[in-house]
């Protein structure tokens, strides 16, 4: 086996996870996925293709009737992005990896904003890329990246910028006009920008200027700029287990990509592209729904979590979760599995995003029933003996 891998952590979530598994008594908020079903319009459409009999390889790159519609979903909300820019990936984790897989040689320097989901460090890692980790951190109540730091980081020996906005765990988002200073300072670098931009539709403040997404590297960059984006149908379309993503790759890249493909999936599942060009068809109406409720979810879990004595917790402006700790508990793995053990409520250890999210906890506010958020609350608030 090689060292890179050998030396690979292991998932601290799934370790508090295991431990819950089989206890229908614990109430489950470590992983990033809502309980909610993908809906039906989206599953009835994969069946179709199934019963079709499309059972067979697509294209490297995706069907071309899905390379487009991504093409204009993504273009609606940022600006001309043109199809042959597009690659359907199966997840945006494999895209993630796709994209190392296309500019990483081994030794070369990565640079991180951090803390971060765990796999997008791994995966550098993987290939024999050095990480450096520019940190978060909260400041009055919200997370802030201190640009001065980053920029300071990233240098022309710097292959790549690795940059999630909005950011798994924290919820950190990038401005535009950070974006504006990342993306000029990079293209003085020769720096390669990787954006995972997996929840730009899951933002509760209504984005800059009137746009239906976070900010995007997309609304402010060019075609030959060295920038890749990563999105997901998982989070904004209820489609986690599906395993279906997308890249935007500036032009001239997309043959190596094709090649990439054929090499990792060859092709996502046709009948999972089916259904991901049903979720597009409805992403005008679908995606602002689960927004919607996603912010009552946001709202209900904050709002309770916001008057406990001994929490701290910024409240998160896109994503998934609540990214809390509480005073006095800074090993985040030993106070996660108590939680579960003692008190059957699942959260993700801060430590599991690194040594930065140390003395951490992430709770995914994702429910289809708010009521399951109140309840956890009552057992947070056992715990600390309120
Ligand atoms: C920051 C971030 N990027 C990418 C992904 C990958 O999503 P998927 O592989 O389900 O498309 C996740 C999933 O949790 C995530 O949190």
């Amino acid at each position: 086996m090689r060292h890179a891998i050998q030396n690979l952590p292991g998932s601290q979530i799934r370790l508090v996870a295991n431990a819950g598994l089989g206890r229908s008594d614990v109430l489950p908020f470590w992983f990033g996925e809502s309980d909610e079903v993908t809906p039906e319009a989206i599953r009835q459409a994969a069946a179709e293709s199934l019963a079709r009999g499309e059972t067979f390889y697509s294209h490297n790159l995706g069907l071309p009737e899905l390379r487009a519609a991504i093409a204009s979903y993504c273009s609606a909300a940022h600006g001309a992005v043109d199809v042959d820019r597009v690659a359907v990936t199966s997840s945006g984790v494999t895209g993630l990896m796709l994209a190392m897989q296309l500019l990483l040689d081994a030794g070369d320097e990565v640079v991180a904003v951090v803390p971060v989901w765990p796999n997008l460090t791994a995966q550098p890692a993987i290939l024999g890329a050095r990480v450096t980790r520019v940190s978060l951190r909260p400041v009055d109540g919200a997370w802030r990246l201190d640009l001065q730091e980053l920029l300071a980081a990233v240098t022309p020996a710097t292959r790549m910028l690795l940059v999630n906005s909005p950011n798994n765990p924290t919820g950190w988002t990038l401005s535009h006009a950070e974006q504006q200073l990342l993306l000029d300072h990079c293209r003085r670098t020769g720096t390669w920008i990787v954006a995972d931009e997996v929840y730009e539709r899951i933002h509760f403040e209504g984005g800059e200027a009137g746009r239906p997404a976070a900010p995007s590297f997309l609304d402010i960059s060019s075609a030959d700029d060295r920038l890749v984006v990563v999105g997901s149908f998982s989070k904004s379309f209820l489609m986690t287990g599906w395993r279906l993503g997308w890249l935007v790759l500036p032009r001239g890249q997309m043959d190596a990509m094709g090649k990439l493909l054929e090499f990792n999936s060859s092709c996502a599942p046709v009948f999972v592209q089916r259904g991901g060009l049903a979720a597009l068809a409805m992403a005008d109406t679908l995606v602002p729904d689960l927004v919607a409720r996603l912010k009552g979810c946001r709202d209900t879990l904050l709002d309770g979590l916001l008057v406990l004595p001994g929490v701290q917790v910024a409240k998160p402006v896109a994503g998934l979760y609540a990214y809390f700790r509480i005073v006095g508990e800074d090993d985040s793995l030993a106070c996660a599995q108590r939680l579960v053990a003692e008190h059957g409520l699942g959260l993700a250890p801060g430590a599991a995003f690194g040594e930065e999210g140390e003395g951490w906890l992430r709770w995914c506010f994702a429910s289809r029933d708010p009521a399951r958020l109140l309840e956890g609350l009552n057992r947070l608030r056992g715990a600390l003996r309120l």
